[in-house]
């Protein structure tokens, strides 16, 4: 009989700390209702049903007063912690936050909140593709488009070849101790970080691009609301 798999053990740190600016109005985008209930009860469901999870951990900012608006059963399950004025600050403190601390040589994933149509078989495949990886790695989507550099002026300068290029997304997928050390050697540095990927560059790592589909998009706009029911939607077809 084959004997069954244990999944790889995972921690999950994410940053809901944002003010949406982007997007504009008086609630900030995770509290936004999107298909039917908030959008962060769907990024939160299709995290805790990731396989092997261990804990996890969501920074809010200090301002929230919408976080105990969501589903009690969803908040059961996570713990909460203070945000920071930056993403790599949320990020950081989530990464304090856990208990008891990961080893140094855990796997962590870190996902942006403001993405909720990620798919817990997206996450899956991240994992499995990573979990014997030296360094690790995150899911991103290969650019399409035909792409131009642009000068000051709006003209443009180059024709850019996309075959290398891909948009990053979440979840990032790092080991726990490398990750802390990234983060907090770019913070000591000054250098502000977009991504968790970034701060291992910085280390000289390189980490592994693992693609996924145009539909793990992170909601930034008005417009991206619609685009991401849609997502929703089909992804419940599809379940
Ligand atoms: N984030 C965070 N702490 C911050 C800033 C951002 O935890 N100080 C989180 C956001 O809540 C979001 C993710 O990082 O889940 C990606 O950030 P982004 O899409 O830029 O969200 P906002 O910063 O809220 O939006 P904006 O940049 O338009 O203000
Ligand atoms: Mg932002």
């Amino acid at each position: 009989m084959p004997r069954p798999l244990k999944p790889t053990p995972v921690w999950i740190a994410v940053p809901a700390a944002g003010s949406g600016s982007r997007m504009g109005g008086d609630v900030r985008k995770q509290y936004l209702p999107l298909a039917g209930r908030p959008l962060a009860e769907h990024t939160l469901a299709a995290l805790l049903a990731v396989p092997g999870l261990r804990e996890l951990v969501v920074g809010i900012a200090p301002a929230d007063s919408r976080w105990t608006s969501l589903s009690p059963d969803l908040r059961s399950r996570v713990r909460c912690v203070e945000g920071g004025a930056d993403r790599a600050t949320s990020v950081l403190n989530a990464l304090h936050a856990f208990k008891p601390l990961p080893a140094d040589s855990d796997w962590v994933l870190v996902h942006d909140m403001a993405r909720p149509c990620v798919r817990t078989e997206d996450i899956i495949r991240l994992v499995a593709t990573l979990t014997d990886d030296d360094t690790g790695g995150l899911l991103a989507l290969p650019v399409v488009d035909t792409l131009k550099r642009a000068d000051a002026d709006d003209r443009v300068e180059a024709t850019v070849a996309r075959e290398l290029l891909w948009r990053a997304q979440t979840p990032q997928m790092f080991r726990y101790g490398l990750l802390r050390a990234a983060l907090q050697s770019a913070r000591d540095a000054g250098v502000a970080v977009t991504d968790e990927a970034m701060a291992i560059e910085r280390l000289g790592g390189r980490p592994r691009l693992v693609a996924c589909g145009a539909h793990n998009i992170k909601v930034t706009t008005r417009g991206d609301l619609s685009l991401a029911e849609y997502y929703l939607r089909e992804r419940e077809e599809g379940a």
